[in-house]
C-alpha cells in the first residue's frame, strides 16, 4: 500500500519525539512492504519565526495531500509569559484543526500493566482502566465568536457555541464506538448551567432510541473529573465538548503514570492528524530525554485509522509494551532505575520491530 504523510514536529521536544515515531513508521513500512513517502513542514512558534505564521499556507496544501499527518508538539514559553503576543504557536494547531475540519479527537486511556506501580492511583484503580474519551475539537470556546477584549480592555470575552449539526455528528460517532467497545457511553457536559451543554443533552436524547444496545449515561464534568480518579474502571467511551475534553483527557492520561504514554487521533472531514497529547515542553527540548511512547503510540494509531492496517498498529504496540516491561524508559518513567535518551527508546523499539 502506498503511505503518503506529512511530518510536522512542531516545537520544543516536538522534533525529536516525531523523528523517533518516523523511525518507527519506516521501518513498519519496509517490515510490512508498503511504500512510503514522507515531506516535513513547519507549524507553531518555528513557523512563527519563519514566515510569521503559525500555520502557513504551504503547510496546509501538504496536509491536504497527504493520506495522514504525524504531528509532534507546538508551543513556547516566550509566547505564554507574554499574553499580549499577536500571533500565538497555539493558533497554528487550531487553524489546522479548523481547515482540516478534525472535529473529533480520540484520545484512548489504556494500561501498561509493568507500570502500574507508577500510577499516582491505587493498583486495584488502575488495573483494567481502559476508556476511550472523544473530545469534540472544532467548537466550543476554542473557536465561538465573538471573542476578545472590550474597547477599554477592561472585559474579555469567549463565546460557547455549538451547532446542531457539530453536536450530531460527534455523538453518533460517539455512539459509533461504545457499540464497538463494551457499549456503554458517557456524555460529559455541565447542562445544570450551560444552554450548550442541554443541546448536546437533547441530541444524545435523541439519537439514543437508535443504538438500543448502548447503555447512555450523563454525567456533570465536575462529577467525571472526579469519577475519573476515583473509579476509571467505571468508563467505556466519554464524549464531551473541546474544553472539558482538554482538561479530562490531561487529568486522565497521568492515571496511566506518566503524561508521556498517551497518543490521540484528530479525525473529521480531510487528513487525519496524529499527535501526542502532551505539550511541546519547553525545558527538555534538544536535551534527548523525552519520552517518546506517545508519539510512537499515535503513529500505532495512524496505521490503524487512517490506513486500516491493523497488525501494523499492534506490532508497534507490542514493541511498545516490551520495551516497558524491559525497563527501556526515559527520566519519567525509570524512577531510581537507569533511564534511557528519547533515541535509546526508539532504537530499542525499532531493533525489536526489526527481529519480530
Ligand atoms: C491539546 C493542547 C492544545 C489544546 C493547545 C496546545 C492549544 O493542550 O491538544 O490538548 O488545548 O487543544
Ligand atoms: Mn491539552
Amino acid at each position: 500500500m502506498k503511505l503518503n504523510i506529512a511530518v510536522l514536529p512542531g516545537d520544543g521536544i516536538g522534533p525529536e519525539i516525531t523523528a523517533q515515531a518516523l523511525n518507527v513508521t519506516k521501518v513498519i513500512a519496509e517490515k510490512f512492504g508498503h511504500e512510503l513517502t514522507y515531506k516535513h513542514a513547519i507549524v507553531g512558534a518555528c513557523a512563527i519565526d519563519e514566515v510569521g505564521n503559525p500555520y502557513p499556507d504551504a503547510t496546509h496544501e501538504l496536509c491536504i495531500q497527504s493520506d495522514a499527518v504525524l504531528f509532534g508538539a507546538i508551543g513556547h514559553p516566550r509566547f505564554d509569559n507574554d499574553p499580549k503576543a499577536k500571533v500565538r504557536p497555539e493558533q497554528g494547531l487550531l487553524a489546522m484543526r479548523k481547515k482540516l475540519g478534525l472535529y473529533a479527537n480520540l484520545r484512548p486511556l489504556t494500561i501498561f500493566k509493568s507500570l502500574i506501580d507508577k500510577s499516582p492511583l491505587k493498583t486495584e484503580l488502575v488495573d483494567g482502566a481502559d476508556f476511550m474519551c472523544i473530545r469534540e475539537l472544532t467548537g466550543g470556546l476554542y473557536f465561538g465568536k465573538p471573542q476578545g477584549r472590550s474597547e477599554d480592555g477592561n472585559t474579555a470575552y469567549d463565546t460557547c457555541i455549538y451547532t446542531r449539526e457539530e453536536v450530531e455528528r460527534i455523538l453518533k460517532m460517539a455512539f459509533e464506538f461504545a457499540g464497538k467497545r463494551r457499549k456503554k457511553l458517557t456524555v460529559v457536559d455541565k447542562a445544570n448551567v450551560l444552554a450548550t451543554s442541554r443541546l448536546w443533552r437533547e441530541i444524545a436524547q435523541e439519537l439514543a432510541p437508535s443504538y438500543p444496545d448502548i447503555e447512555l449515561e450523563y454525567m456533570f464534568v465536575d462529577n467525571a473529573a472526579m469519577q475519573i480518579i476515583q473509579w476509571p474502571k467505571r468508563f467505556d467511551v466519554l464524549v464531551t465538548e473541546n474544553l472539558f475534553g482538554d482538561i479530562l483527557t490531561d487529568e486522565a492520561s497521568v492515571i496511566s503514570g506518566s503524561m508521556g504514554l498517551l497518543p490521540s487521533a484528530s479525525i473529521g472531514l480531510h487528513t487525519s492528524v496524529f499527535e501526542p497529547i502532551h505539550g511541546s515542553y519547553p525545558q527538555a527540548a534538544g536535551k534527548n530525554i523525552a519520552n517518546p511512547v506517545a508519539t510512537i503510540l499515535s503513529a500505532a494509531m495512524m496505521f490503524e485509522y487512517a490506513f486500516n492496517l491493523m497488525s501494523e498498529g499492534a506490532l508497534i504496540r507490542e514493541a511498545v509494551e516490551q520495551s516497558i516491561v524491559q525497563g527501556i524508559m526515559t527520566v519519567d518513567l525509570s524512577g531510581t532505575g537507569k533511564s534511557y535518551s528519547t533515541t535509546e527508546v526508539g532504537e530499542w523499539i525499532i531493533d525489536y520491530i526489526k527481529k519480530k
